[in-house]
């Protein structure tokens, strides 16, 4: 058996705006009602977890101008966390994570705050960390530029110390809840954390009391090697967007070495690979789709080359279209993404036309053949799970909920039901 997830790739935003399929979108917007149609249906559908990706800016690096950001309102972004409650609150099982930057939260914040979600939710939260590659976005919060990529690595490792630290602050027999004699909790057992680093401080201790989970699960999506060190040292989920089986299966041994090497059991984190299956009756039709799909993204080719501005902090419509991708391997922003590009000698237009940037294999077919060719690639990759990279409408969700995941399902390939109460037991489960 393995795992499934749904990545939000536009986190808590708007999705497919203007399309057809996309519902009502203009009401949808900033109302929770969608997401959590979304989070019933991957109940019912037996996923893991959904996952709200975050940023904080509103990019105007492509062109100069922020009309590559809100023409199709493909980069508005409200704060994933306050969502969190509506999904869980419909929902019984499904584990919710919401991205957190570790550049802009203080350790102290994050850890009061998912100890309190942990709470709110009954153990179902997590939370992805990610170190912010943008420059405008650090301007946001009063940094004058971007945090060199290493250094941000540095100071994440730094800050999830500093977050587990106040996490254990309490003891786990700290709360007595001791009615006859009156004790709320044992003092004796309530901790300091007097945490000193080279980027952090906190006294501690934090002023929640351990949630469900104690430990709210930490997912992560870093592909460099600093990015992938931090995965295997700190994380319970990794999300990974690599490209084809063979580095799927690369993919999943490197983090497990890593984790050997930390000190870790491999079985202690599950890596999810993104997909985008293009799902329909027929295998002809669902080829039919894919073309479509393609020509669809190539007419709005500056629209796709404006995301690879945003991912480099470079403006990128400088560059010819039709000539090879440049060597941005060095940029301070998203490193492993543009090698990968860089590495297969694409240009700009291929690589925007014949590839959808986020799924590691394709699969186009009917639900029963993509549920035959998962189970095949897990097979060989020894990963953990997929990770449903699809815009958020509620065709997609039908496809993926009521025809892929009952095909999974038949073959022995996704849970029959969820045995634990918490998103970390569920997800550790196998
Ligand atoms: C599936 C996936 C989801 C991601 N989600 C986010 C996100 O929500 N916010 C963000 O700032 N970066 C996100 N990233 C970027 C990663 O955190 C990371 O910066 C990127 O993969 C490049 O790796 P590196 O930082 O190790 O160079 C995501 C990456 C992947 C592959």
């Amino acid at each position: 058996m393995f795992h499934m997830g749904w990545f939000m790739g536009t986190g808590f935003g708007v999705y497919n705006w203007n399309q057809r399929w996309s519902g009502n979108v203009s009401q949808d917007v900033g109302n929770p009602q969608l997401f959590v149609d979304m989070a019933t249906s991957l109940e019912r559908a037996g996923f893991s977890y959904m996952m709200l990706e975050d940023s904080s800016v509103l990019p105007n690096v492509h062109r100069g101008t922020f009309e590559s950001s809100v023409k199709n309102g493909g980069t508005i972004r409200f704060d994933p966390v306050p969502l969190i409650p509506f999904l869980t609150a419909a929902t019984k099982h499904i584990g919710i994570v919401a991205t957190i930057s570790t550049s802009f939260y203080h350790p102290f914040m994050a850890a009061r705050l998912f100890s309190t979600l942990d709470h709110v939710t009954n153990g179902r939260v997590g939370m992805n960390l990610v170190t912010s590659s943008n420059k405008s976005a650090m301007q946001n919060y009063g940094l004058k530029d971007l945090i060199p990529h290493d250094e941000r690595y540095a100071r994440a490792n730094e800050w999830v110390d500093v977050v587990k630290a106040l996490w254990d602050s309490w003891d786990e027999d700290a709360v007595l809840m001791d009615e006859v004699n009156g004790v709320f909790a044992d003092h004796t057992k309530v901790h300091t954390v007097d945490f000193e680093g080279k980027y952090y401080r906190s006294r501690g201790p934090l002023n929640t009391i351990p949630g469900p989970q104690r430990h709210p699960v930490i997912c992560q999506a870093g592909g460099s090697d600093v990015g992938r060190e931090f995965g295997a040292r700190n994380a319970d989920t990794i999300i990974a967007a690599v490209k084809g089986v063979e580095e799927m299966k690369a993919y999943r041994d490197d983090v497990s070495e890593r984790m050997i090497a930390l000190g870790r059991d491999p079985k202690d984190v599950k890596v999810l690979f993104l997909i985008s299956p293009v799902l329909a009756d027929s295998k002809a039709e669902a080829e039919e789709k894919n073309a479509a799909m393609l020509k669809a993204s190539a007419a709005n080719i500056d629209a796709q080359v404006a995301g690879f501005s945003y991912f480099t902090s470079t403006d990128w419509s400088k560059y010819d279209y039709d000539a090879p991708f440049p060597d941005l391997s060095k940029n301070e922003g998203h490193q492993s993404t543009m090698n990968d590009f860089a590495r297969s000698g694409a240009t700009i237009r291929e690589a925007v036309t014949n590839h959808r940037t986020q799924e590691s294999v394709p699969l186009i077919g009917t639900p029963e053949s993509i549920a035959e060719e998962m189970g095949e690639y897990m097979e060989y990759a020894g990963g953990d799970g997929f990770l449903i990279a699809k815009p958020v409408t509620r065709q997609n969700i039908t496809e993926i909920a009521d025809g892929l995941a009952p095909a999974l399902r038949k073959r022995g390939l996704i849970r029959p039901s969820y045995e634990h109460s918490t998103f970390r037991d569920n997800l550790l489960a196998y």
